[in-house]
């Protein structure tokens, strides 16, 4: 289990210059309400290096001719084990956790101090902030203690997202297959939710239906809370009320995705409540597809990752031009972005430890990032007409629909993982009147 994260750990000091330290800040437990904690979930980034998923741990890695890895955690406490679970402790980060050598957490800064002698480059990784205080402590300790004909120290603090999320991108073929079980759970979610909706039942409802589904495939938790919304509910972007009864004749707007052993799918299906589109409900659906369709289909290495949205914008200015919901010429639309009042959101981004991963768009020179075989993301175009849009014939009015698929990009092309979410018309009825 081990072995996994001592070759990240390996592959990263290679890349770092000599005579560098980084600080690995893991996460701390929330708290809920007074002494009710939320379920934890370790730092993406801290978990990637080192596998270690208790709370308020820390790790260090130096690179000098002999490269060290120090681990810091919570020390074995049979009482509090009792009462909240099993602890590693300082003899298990070393057994299971390859670490060179470990201490109990409260030892962190004395173990750190000595070590910072000589060092020119310290990366931190401390998303929650729990050092930003100590760090000009740390360099103010550390310019103190040496001498005037010493090499001064610290030529720079940097964050460690610099390099180590470049390399998070493009993922391994372990990556991939965590992602597929991830997908796949979402896959039967999505399919029992579709089963289940009709008119009358609440958005809470299919959203504990998903929850369950997923479960019964492996997944612990959700990747980002799901959004279940019915009619106009769906306009608005990340609703997670999820607490309307669901009506005839609306749409439904659901985006949600399991995750798996740490890794995240992201998945959205848009769909009648009551499984038969109306005229207007499909024209919209269609276009979306099409955007979608058109989009996956420019996926290969060497594209540009920016073509993906101008697709999708390009399809559907130019469809709800012709459906009557834009006016003026297609250049006009397209130069004055006027679309944008329907399609509002960008269409993608990359997908892996976090639903939102981590990670350049752009290259070293600032131009869009050329996808490469092992890349996952998503391509999510929308088309949102809320109710209020009185300058809108009454049949569009209220209703979202994004359709949203995980995308891996293969040596040769793309491979859509979410493909087996019914997603065309006849699919998505076939499913829900059967
Ligand atoms: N569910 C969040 C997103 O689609 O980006
Ligand atoms: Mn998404
Ligand atoms: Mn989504």
């Amino acid at each position: 289990m081990d072995n996994i994260y001592r070759h990240r750990r390996a592959e990263l000091i290679e890349q770092l210059p000599d005579n560098s330290l980084v600080i690995l800040a893991g996460y701390q437990q929330k708290v809920r309400s007074k002494n009710i904690k939320y379920h934890f979930r370790q730092d993406n980034d801290f978990l990637y290096l080192t596998g270690f998923n208790e709370p308020d741990a820390i790790a260090i890695l130096v690179k000098r001719e002999v490269s060290e890895y120090l681990l810091f955690s919570r020390p074995k406490d049979p009482a509090q084990e009792v009462s909240f679970g099993a602890r590693a402790g300082v003899e298990g980060a070393v057994e299971h956790y390859g670490a060179d050598r470990a201490f109990p957490n409260e030892l962190f800064e004395q173990t750190l101090l000595p070590l910072l002698q000589n060092i020119k480059i310290l990366y931190i990784s401390d998303e929650l902030g729990r050092f930003s205080s100590s760090l000009i402590n740390w360099a103010n300790h550390h310019r103190i203690n040496s001498s005037f004909d010493t090499p001064k120290n610290f030529t720079s603090i940097k964050p460690l997202a610099e390099v180590l999320h470049p390399r998070r991108v493009v993922k391994n073929h372990a990556e991939i297959t965590t992602i597929r079980s991830a997908v796949a759970a979402s896959t039967a979610g999505h399919k029992a939710v579709m089963q289940a909706c009709h008119a009358g039942i609440n958005e809470r409802q299919l959203s504990s239906l998903f929850d369950f589904t997923i479960a019964k495939y492996g997944c612990n938790d959700v990747a980002y809370p799901n959004i279940v919304a019915g009619g106009n509910n769906a306009c608005c972007l990340h609703y997670e009320d999820n607490c309307n009864e669901l009506e005839d004749g609306q749409m439904l707007l659901i985006d949600a995705g399991g995750e798996f052993e740490h890794y995240a799918s992201d998945i959205t299906r848009s769909y009648p409540v009551n499984g038969r589109f109306t005229p207007e409900q499909k024209a919209i659906y269609q276009l979306v597809l099409s955007a979608l369709d058109q989009a996956i289909d420019k996926v290969r290495p060497g594209a540009m990752w920016n073509s993906l949205h101008n697709t999708c914008m390009q399809v559907m200015a130019q469809g709800l031009k012709e459906l009557g919901l834009l006016s003026g010429s297609i250049e006009e639309i397209m130069t004055t972005e006027s679309y944008k009042r329907f399609t509002v959101h960008k269409t993608g981004h990359w997908l892996g430890m976090d639903v939102h991963d981590v990670g350049p768009y752009h290259d070293d020179d600032g131009n869009w990032r050329m996808l490469e075989a092992g890349m996952v993301f998503t391509i999510e175009p929308g088309i949102y007409i809320p109710e209020d849009a009185l300058d809108v014939p009454e049949a569009y009015r209220g209703m979202g629909i994004r359709i949203e698929d995980d995308i891996l990009v293969t040596a040769n092309g793309f491979e859509n993982l979410s493909a087996d979410v019914p997603r065309t018309v006849e699919a998505i009825q076939a499913m829900m009147l059967n």
